[in-house]
């Protein structure tokens, strides 16, 4: 017999980013951080996970490729789950499963992501995200969503923020453990539906420099990080916490925005320094900066990950629209530019 379970967990993006570790193996952050979890439909991983008698070892495959399970994180996730485990039934299959059995049962793995792996996309946000979910699913772990949230968050520190959706906050925590390390959700999806996301793919190739490898790099030489990570971050959590409950576009759209520019700097306070950005990025970000100074209003804040791409969230439809035909206009995909497609993390255009 083959018992199996099928996820789907969104990605979600940092409005007040996550970048440096206080502990490499745990993932413990240096700072609080809040994203927002994009629209199920779109940007998302699916995974089925599948016990049997019949499986001698772990395996996985990500987009129909085996990987390795071995890595530390892997491992982590995979621990932490068996170890809650409880028991499972199917009646009608006449399978039975006892709390004691997972010690020896031995899992199956499959993974697709529908948008490009590690182009700055947040991939490993979801990907850990779902595995933990399907997993706990799967044995029948008992844990609430907080719970889950700090076992996803050993395998990728973004992750734990992917359990909920809505904007979410990742608590940094203090205990030595990282228990207290976990994602708690700001307000629902409902709360503010307006915004429309937009994302410019404007490299789909894998980046150079891991997130991973980046923040520990930025941790160990630039003189910057921990001025934004103790002085900065801290008054722009409460700041932005407060922006998102009162639905405050213009103070969002300054935070995001701000917050995206100084995680660029520090990445180019690091030595060597490291470049996600290149110029269609810059160029999409003075034409939004250009926009948002002559409408008086802001109508759209941009935020960068670990890579080139644009997420540029709009405050409403009609501004989303209006931002699709400029970026259509100035950075036409296929030209000069690398630019090769949008995607709408949001089904209402
Ligand atoms: C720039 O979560 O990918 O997207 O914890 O080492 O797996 P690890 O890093 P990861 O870093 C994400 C960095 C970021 C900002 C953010 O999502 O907050």
């Amino acid at each position: 017999w083959v018992l199996m379970v099928t996820a789907q967990t969104p990605t979600n993006i940092a409005v007040i980013k996550y970048w440096g570790k206080r502990d490499e193996n745990l993932i413990l952050a240096i700072n609080d951080s809040i994203s927002v979890t994009l629209d199920p439909a779109h940007l998302c991983t699916t995974t089925t996970v599948a016990v049997s008698p019949a499986f001698n070892q772990d395996r996985m495959w990500l987009n129909g490729k085996e990987i390795s399970l071995s890595g530390g994180r892997y491992q982590n996730c995979l621990r932490e789950i068996r170890a809650r485990a409880n028991d499972v039934e199917d009646e009608k299959r006449g399978i039975k499963i006892v709390k004691k059995d997972w010690e020896n049962l031995h899992v199956h793995i499959a993974s697709y992501n529908n948008f490009p792996t590690a182009a700055g996309l947040a991939s490993s946000a979801a990907g850990f995200a779902c595995l933990v979910y399907s997993l706990a699913k799967l044995m029948n772990v008992q844990e609430d969503n907080g719970k889950l949230s700090a076992i996803a968050r050993q395998g990728s520190g973004s992750a734990c923020r992917s359990l909920y959706g809505g904007f979410v906050k990742w608590v940094m925590g203090k205990e030595e453990n990282g228990s207290d390390s976990v994602a708690v959700q700001l307000v629902d999806e409902k709360h503010w539906d307006e915004l429309v996301i937009i994302i410019a793919v404007v490299s789909s190739r894998q980046k150079e420099t891991s997130s991973t490898s980046g923040m520990l790099e930025t941790v160990e030489t630039s003189a910057l990080i921990e001025h934004r990570a103790k002085e900065i971050v801290p008054k722009r959590i409460i700041q932005m916490e407060e922006a998102i409950q009162k639905r405050d576009f213009a103070t969002f759209t300054h935070l995001t925005c701000a917050d995206s520019n100084q995680f660029h700097a520090v990445c180019l306070d690091t030595s060597p320094p490291i470049f996600y950005m290149n110029d269609t990025s810059h160029r999409i970000i003075s034409c939004v900066e250009k926009w948002n100074r002559s409408e008086g209003t802001p109508q759209v804040a941009y935020t960068f990950d670990a890579g080139p791409n644009a997420v540029l969230i709009a405050r409403n439809r009609t501004s989303a629209a209006l931002l699709l035909q400029r970026l259509l206009f100035h950075f036409p995909p296929n030209s000069e530019t690398d630019l090769n497609s949008y995607v709408i993390g949001d089904k209402s255009i």
